[in-house]
């Protein structure tokens, strides 16, 4: 067993995803670590509220793009919601602004306020994600997404990416009564564009994320789960949303699987742990499943991170 296929080169995204604490952030940076030892440049990303990557690789990393190995090529990125509100408003403020303010009369401050509403922050952090991607500076990014939850809320929404801006449009268009009239011809105030090619142009991001997040050669998604009840309840939500929205789960790691157990405290725990593997093995016959198990230590520092990689990579 090893992960299958992450380091391939095609690949230029790891998506790491799983229920809260289960050690997403632990698998995300040894996937990182080995990346970078095989000599490719990585960016390892999260976008965890709680900074955590500083913590687990000892060093002080933060939202601007940090080196943190000596040797290889290997940088970090803590994004926190303010980044990526701000890059949210630099990219979409002026142009809601415009088609908003054609027909209401509305402050710039209206943008703040959308920039505030639920959802948001998650829609853009793919967008953010994907230029990253396609700007190059890395070879491969490896993103510890934050805990299920907000996980899945977000990669719903790629189909509805920006699309509530536009249904808010159209709804406030309509009720003006005069959008099939003029919306390919009212030219908006400030710009040179009209408001149809803005709504188009919202589109054609929209398309453009979804296809970058379902293309299978070079996006790779990992699920972190824990061998108890509720861990793989979760896995098999989460898995299977997924796959309803066409994104393919082709590794799943098992993690703090207690290894020989010589109490009777282990020995209970290992038999409890087995009853949950086999379900998962039963029912993933059609992914790669790697167990990892757990440490008598927390897996901090260079040399442990590499250890839990050997681990992984079989
Ligand atoms: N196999 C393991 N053996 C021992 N300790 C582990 C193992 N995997 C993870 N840990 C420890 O468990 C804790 C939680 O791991 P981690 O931070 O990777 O989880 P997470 O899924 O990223 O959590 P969160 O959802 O809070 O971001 C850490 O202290 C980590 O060192
Ligand atoms: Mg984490």
């Amino acid at each position: 067993m090893g992960l299958a296929g992450v380091d391939n080169r095609d690949v230029k995204l790891i998506m790491v995803g799983g229920k809260g604490g289960v050690g997403k952030t632990t698998c995300a940076s040894a996937v990182a670590l080995k990346i970078a030892m095989e000599g490719r440049k990585v960016l390892i990303i999260t976008s965890d509220p709680a900074p955590s990557l500083s913590d687990i690789f000892e060093k002080t990393i933060g939202d601007t793009e940090t080196k943190i190995h000596d040797e290889y090529e290997l940088y970090g990125l803590e994004v926190s919601s303010d980044i990526v509100l701000k890059r949210w408003k630099e990219r979409f403020g002026p142009e809601i602004y415009e088609v908003v303010s054609s027909f209401a009369r509305v402050d710039y401050d209206f943008v703040e306020y959308i920039g505030t509403a639920p959802g948001i922050e998650e829609e853009y952090m793919l967008n953010f994600i994907m230029e990253l991607v396609e700007g190059g500076s890395y070879d491969i990014v490896v993103w510890d997404t934050a805990p299920a939850g907000h996980t899945l809320r977000l990669l719903k929404l790629p189909e509805l990416f920006l699309s509530h801006l536009e249904a808010a449009t159209k709804f406030y268009m309509n009720m003006y009564g005069y959008i099939e009239k003029v919306k390919d011809t009212v030219r908006l105030r400030e710009s040179k564009k009209t408001l149809l090619q803005i709504i188009a142009g919202w589109e054609a991001l929209s398309e453009r994320i979804v296809e970058f997040i379902r293309d299978r050669t070079s996006v790779k998604y990992l699920i972190v789960t824990i061998p108890e009840a509720l861990g793989v309840k979760m896995t098999r939500r989460v898995i299977r949303e997924l796959e309803e929205n066409s994104l393919a789960v082709e590794n799943i790691v098992i993690n703090n699987v207690v290894e020989s157990a010589d109490c009777d405290f282990h020995r209970l725990r290992k038999t409890m742990q087995e009853g949950y593997i086999d379900e998962l093995i039963q029912a993933y016959r059609d992914k790669a499943l790697t167990i990892l198990y757990l440490a008598p230590h927390e897996i901090k520092g260079m040399e442990r991170i590499a250890q839990a990689a050997r681990l992984l990579f079989g």
